[in-house]
């Protein structure tokens, strides 16, 4: 396996040809059932992403072909990531304060059906996380009943609460990790 870390906004572009099939493939699956609504919504998150101070993205590849891949990005002063708390959470003061720094967003981590459970996600995540230098902690968003919560879970995630980031979304559960200095 041939992993890769992307981090120049041109060159994270490019790879969006060789992600969006993984993406519709990997989300076509049960709990997600995405369909090309979805997968537009993602190729358009992505223009955005991509090219956002900070963003990071680790391909991995097989014989030439991506088999799995996983990016993110810090949050800015300006976000909303912590908005849309469906079930009360208070959070403590300061809680959502965000500087572009404090903390990293997990925004995707997929692998391919047949290889998982072969360690490819857990080394998409590290190498992931490795260059989030001064960030507090690491934060995404899973769906409940989707086996990456538990998944998450072992990595050493914790519940903030259950969030619907927009009017109709589904319900995820909002997770946050402490990171180490
Ligand atoms: C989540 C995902 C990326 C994990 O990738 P993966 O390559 O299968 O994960 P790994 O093989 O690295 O798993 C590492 C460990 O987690 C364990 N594990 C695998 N699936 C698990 C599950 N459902 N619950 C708990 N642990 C699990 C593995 O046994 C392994 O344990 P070990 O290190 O002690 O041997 C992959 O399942 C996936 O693409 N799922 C569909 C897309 C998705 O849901 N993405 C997340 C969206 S937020």
């Amino acid at each position: 396996m041939q992993y890769a870390t992307v981090t120049d906004p041109a060159a994270a572009g490019r790879e969006l040809d060789d992600l969006a099939p993984l993406y519709e493939a990997v989300f076509a699956e049960p709990p997600y059932l995405e369909g090309p609504r979805d997968v537009a919504g993602f190729l358009e998150r992505y223009q955005h992403e991509h090219t956002t101070p900070g963003f990071r993205l680790i391909t991995a590849r097989e014989h030439g072909e991506l088999v799995g891949f996983a990016y993110g990005l810090p949050l800015s002063s300006g976000t909303r990531w912590w908005e849309g708390f469906t079930d009360g959470t208070l959070l403590p003061d300061g809680f959502t304060r965000e500087d572009g720094h404090r903390t990293f967003v997990v925004m995707e981590l997929a692998v391919l059906a047949h290889l998982r459970g072969t360690g490819v996600g857990r080394t998409l995540h590290a190498a992931l996380l490795r260059e989030a230098k001064g960030a507090e902690r690491v934060a995404l968003a899973v769906r409940p009943e989707a086996p990456a919560a538990a998944w998450y879970e072992r990595l050493g995630y914790q519940l903030v609460g259950l969030t619907q980031p927009w009017d109709g979304a589904p319900v995820y559960r909002s997770m946050t990790k402490t990171l180490s200095p």
